[in-house]
């Protein structure tokens, strides 16, 4: 991220965040398009276990959006916001939505799973045992379907508001403001830069 980014650009991801999550996106691929090469797997899934582990650090001491203080709200506030999204006038957010944030929640907590209990099947006290390779497969599975609602609500969010969040999680920027801004101004749009690191 450059220390003075464009005029109109905010900075929002850091640059750990987006190594964590184009890395986590490189690993997971790798893990399910590996199921056979189990060195391949093993590695690839050691190395998601890696970075969620150092994400969950960074989610009390990383920059500002990358907090879970941020973006962790309560059951409530994501109920509503997914109202408003219903109604076609979900606020939009600089950081990830009340909804996204409890889909990042999900996901760190799928990741956690199926690579732990994917270690936990290669521990001598658990080798071989089908109950931990099955629930292994089962949270997998469950990944796999939480990815692929993640990608969706990256896709209504970007068409809703009309920006492109796939882009912003490349450069680390948004734009201060957008075309469809319905109703609230962001007002973490307002709010004291972040400091890149
Ligand atoms: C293996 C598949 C994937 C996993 C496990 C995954 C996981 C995550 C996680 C954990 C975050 C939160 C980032 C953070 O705060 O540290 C995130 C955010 C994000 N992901 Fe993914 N992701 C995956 C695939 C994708 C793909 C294919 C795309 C592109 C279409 C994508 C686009 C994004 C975007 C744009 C954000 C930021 C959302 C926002 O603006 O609030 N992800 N993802
Ligand atoms: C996010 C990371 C991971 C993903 C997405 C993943 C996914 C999968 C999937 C889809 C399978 C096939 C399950 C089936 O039989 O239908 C599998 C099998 C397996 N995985 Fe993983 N895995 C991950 C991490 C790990 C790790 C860290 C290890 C070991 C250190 C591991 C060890 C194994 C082994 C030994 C098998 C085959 C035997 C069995 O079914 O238990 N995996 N994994």
């Amino acid at each position: 991220m450059p220390p003075h980014p464009p005029a109109g650009q905010i900075p929002v991801w850091d640059r750990f965040v987006r190594l964590f999550h184009w890395g986590v996106v490189a690993l997971v691929a790798t893990a399910f398009l590996s199921e056979d090469a189990k060195s391949l797997h093993i590695a690839a899934g050691y190395g998601v276990l890696a970075l969620v582990a150092a994400r969950l650090v960074w989610g009390f001491v990383g920059t500002r959006h990358a907090r879970f203080a941020d973006f962790v709200t309560r059951p409530r506030t994501i109920l509503a916001y997914l109202r408003d999204l219903r109604g076609g006038h979900a606020r939009r957010y600089l950081g990830h939505n009340p909804a996204g944030g409890a889909m990042v929640v999900l996901l760190l907590a799928l990741l956690l799973g199926t690579a732990g209990t994917g270690w936990l099947s290669e521990t001598d006290r658990f080798f071989g045992d089908d109950l931990v390779s099955g629930i292994h497969a089962a949270l997998a599975n469950l990944l796999m379907v939480a990815i692929g609602l993640h990608v969706a609500g990256v896709l209504v969010s970007s068409l809703l508001h009309g920006e492109n969040l796939v882009r912003a999680m490349i450069t680390g920027r948004k734009p201060a403001s957008v075309a469809r801004q319905p109703e609230h101004e962001d007002r973490t749009a307002a709010g004291p830069r972040l400091h890149p690191r």
